[in-house]
């Protein structure tokens, strides 16, 4: 489909991509309604490819179907990466180049398309710049430092992450601090989340369960690790069930676990409106994801982080997360205080208001507009 200028391509690529990107495509549709001129091109990189990773998403989350699919699919950090970024720039030479790329996160979907539309001259908005772990060992944490040594315009989900944009000199006219468009996705369908099936399958009742969710390498790539993970919740949880989406790259070592612990609940990656029911009703979630943090934090759901850092710390400085660190006895103290009915409450940060997705809309408008006038005066 050939689509006439100006328009941005919107790249999304990996499961978490999905929920950042929904209310920015609607944000445009409904400014086009209303006189916008600012079109799009949606880009699947195809990095999640499966139902349960990326179509259920697309479906419940009113996801157009991608203008163009790249099917780059899974490999090694570099094949992953040099595939999208390969198929990527024969599309821009091939079907035209945008008058901006719009990247979301921090995938490796980001950083292929980032760099390869600014070597193509074309210029870069990152959503959810500047939010920094320090963990260089995390792929993650390397896409965003490289995704944000190009940007030219950041769109940042908390002042924290103003701070670490401005620490490396980047100035503040570049800087949006427009607020976080999970949330935005969060909100919109919080009162049309659905029943997860596995809810009368398995008997839970609210405040009764936990939901864990783990997939980054350090805690399940060595298999011995990811069962002593496993055997810790499942014995300090006060014979709570434990409801476990297995993410694909975790399936393995539990495989080889063997027998499971009897209040382990194993289910397939969950749609977004069952996993937040799920979530929303949980006692507590268990978790080494940084997105989930955001949204517990925002349901006032006590969470537990699986990791020796973060790179979102207002979840624990303002919202209902606290860092447990990869060892698994170090989750014990916290469950007790959780049990004993001490979890802090906290509240929503700044600008996680719904609205977030407007703004940046209309800031790229501006952005492009301003952009525009100085092309034409050159
Ligand atoms: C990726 C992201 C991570 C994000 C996570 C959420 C990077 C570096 N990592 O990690 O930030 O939190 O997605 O899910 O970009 N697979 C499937 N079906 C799919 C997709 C993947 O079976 O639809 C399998 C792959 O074959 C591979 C494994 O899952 O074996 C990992 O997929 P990959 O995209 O490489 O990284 P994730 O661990 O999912």
């Amino acid at each position: 489909m050939s689509i006439a200028l100006p328009f941005i391509d919107i790249i999304a690529g990996a499961r978490p991509n999905f929920m950042k990107i929904a209310p920015i495509i609607h944000a445009l549709e409904e400014r086009l309604k209303t006189g916008g001129s600012l079109k799009y091109r949606l880009i699947h990189t195809g990095q999640h490819y499966d139902q349960k990773m990326s179509g259920d998403f697309f479906e419940q989350l009113g996801i157009p179907k991608p203008h163009h699919n790249l099917e780059a699919g899974s490999g090694s950090q570099a094949v992953q990466t040099g595939a999208i970024m390969a198929r990527y720039e024969e599309l821009m030479m091939d079907k035209g180049k945008p008058s901006c790329c719009l990247v979301v996160g921090d995938v490796n979907s980001t950083m292929a398309c980032a760099i390869t539309a600014q070597k193509l001259h074309v210029p870069v908005a990152h959503v959810e710049a500047g939010i920094r772990s320090g963990d260089w060992t995390m792929p993650e944490e390397i896409n965003r430092l490289a995704t944000d040594a190009i940007t030219n315009w950041f769109f940042t989900t908390s002042e924290n992450a103003n701070n670490n944009l401005r620490k490396s000199g980047i100035e503040d006219a570049r800087i949006f601090f427009v607020g976080n468009t999970m949330i935005d996705t969060l909100l919109r369908n919080l009162e049309r989340l659905e029943k997860a099936s596995c809810w009368d399958e398995h008997g839970l009742e609210e405040g009764d369960y936990f939901v864990a969710t783990l997939h980054r390498p350090a805690n399940v790539d060595d298999e011995k690790g990811l069962h002593n993970v496993i055997e810790t919740i499942c014995n300090n949880t006060r014979d709570m069930k434990i409801v476990f989406p297995v993410h694909p790259r975790t399936k393995t070592n539990l495989e080889s676990m063997g027998a499971l612990p009897a209040n382990l609940i194993c289910v397939d990656p969950q749609p977004y409106l069952q996993f937040i029911y799920l979530v929303k009703h949980a006692k507590a979630v268990i978790t080494d994801s940084g997105g989930i943090t955001e949204e517990t934090t925002v349901m006032g759901v006590p969470c537990m982080t699986m990791r020796d850092n973060t790179e979102r710390p207002e979840t624990i400085d303002e919202g209902t997360n606290e860092l447990v660190g990869t060892n698994p006895q170090a989750l014990i103290p916290y469950l007790d205080k959780l049990f004993a009915g001490e979890w802090k409450s906290g509240r929503i940060p700044e600008k996680w208001d719904g609205k977030t997705s407007q703004r940046i809309v209309e800031a790229l408008e501006d952005l492009l507009a301003a952009r525009k006038l100085n092309e034409n005066a050159a």
